[in-house]
C-alpha cells in the first residue's frame, strides 16, 4: 500500500491546463443541454440522502491510483470512461452480498423528480431503490472508495467535487430507464455520474445494457453490459443514457457527485 499524499507531486502546467479544458468542456456542453422535453432524473433531495457516516479518508492501492487516473485521463479526453473489473473484488463482494440480502421493504419505486404521478413515472423508469448512507460495512467501504476517488480527481481536474450520493438499484426482468440526463445546468449540481454493478455471472444474451449517447442526435449510443465490477464514469450534463430491459434480475448501483452552491441565502445541501 502507497498513501496517496506519498505519492502527490505538484500539478505542473500541462495538467493544469488540462484541467481548464474540462472545465471549459464541462461549461460549453451545458449551455447547449437544456431542452424542455428531455427526461431529466433530479430525483435527489440533498437533505433526505446525505450519508448519516462520513467517508474517512484512507490510503489509496497502487490498483486504485492506477483505476482514478484512467478515470482522470477519459474524462478529460472523453468526458466518460468504461473501465471492466475497476471496483475492487473485495468491495464488490461485500456490495453483492449486502444488496442480495436487503430486505424488500427497504427499497422503494424510484422516481424522476418531475411532478409526475406514479404511473407516469413508470413509464420512464420502473427500477427499486435504496440509498447508501454508510449503516452497513459494506456501505461504508463504498462511500470510503468513492471519497478516494472524489479527492483524487478533485486534486487532479481541479473539479470541486463537494458532496457523493448514490443508491443501490434493482431492476427485475424486462424493467428498464428511458433515455435521460441526470443532471441540467441552473436545476441541480451534479456534475459525475458514476454507475457500477453488481451481477457476478452477467452474459450479453442476457440484455440489460446501459447505452451512453454521445449526442442528442445519437440513436446507436455505447452499450455496456452490467458485469461485476464494471464502472462508467460520465459528466452529468453531457451525456443522455438509458437502461435496457433484460431477461434477469440486474443489479447496479447509481452515484453522484456534487459541486456545493450554498449561498449565504441558501445552504446546499441543506441542513
Ligand atoms: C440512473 C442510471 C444506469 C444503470 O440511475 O440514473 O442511469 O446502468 N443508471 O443502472
Ligand atoms: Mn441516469
Amino acid at each position: 500500500m502507497k498513501s496517496l499524499t506519498e505519492t502527490a507531486c505538484p500539478l505542473d502546467l500541462q495538467q493544469a491546463s488540462e484541467a481548464a479544458f474540462l472545465q471549459a468542456k464541462t461549461q460549453k456542453i451545458s449551455a447547449s443541454l437544456s431542452s424542455e422535453s428531455t427526461v431529466l432524473d433530479s430525483s435527489v433531495s440533498a437533505s433526505a440522502n446525505q450519508n448519516i457516516y462520513p467517508a474517512v479518508a484512507s490510503p489509496i492501492s497502487i490498483e486504485d491510483e492506477q483505476i482514478f487516473e484512467q478515470i482522470a485521463l477519459d474524462l478529460l479526453s472523453k468526458g466518460y470512461c468504461v473501465l471492466p473489473k475497476a471496483l475492487p473484488l473485495e468491495i464488490c463482494d461485500a456490495l453483492h452480498f449486502h444488496m442480495v440480502n436487503m430486505p424488500e421493504y427497504k427499497f422503494t419505486e424510484a422516481s424522476i423528480g418531475r411532478k409526475l404521478d406514479n404511473q407516469q413515472n413508470a413509464k420512464i423508469r420502473n427500477d427499486e431503490i435504496a440509498w447508501i448512507n454508510g449503516e452497513s460495512p459494506a456501505g461504508q467501504k463504498w462511500l470510503q472508495w468513492t471519497h478516494a476517488l472524489q479527492m483524487y480527481l478533485n486534486r487532479r481536474l481541479f473539479l470541486g467535487l463537494f458532496s457523493f450520493e448514490s443508491h443501490f438499484a434493482h431492476y427485475a426482468p424486462g424493467h428498464f430507464y428511458k433515455r435521460h440526463f441526470d443532471a441540467f445546468k441552473g436545476e441541480t449540481n451534479r456534475i459525475l455520474s458514476l454507475v457500477t454493478y453488481l451481477n457476478p455471472s452477467w452474459e450479453a444474451q442476457m440484455g440489460g445494457e446501459l447505452q451512453i449517447y454521445e449526442n442528442t442526435g445519437d440513436e446507436s449510443g455505447l452499450k455496456v453490459l452490467p458485469e461485476y465490477g464494471t464502472l462508467c464514469v460520465f459528466l452529468s450534463e453531457e451525456f443522455e443514457h438509458e437502461v435496457k430491459p433484460a431477461t434477469a434480475h440486474r443489479y447496479s448501483i447509481a452515484g453522484w457527485f456534487r459541486v456545493n452552491t450554498s449561498t449565504a441565502e441558501k445552504v446546499d445541501p441543506p441542513a
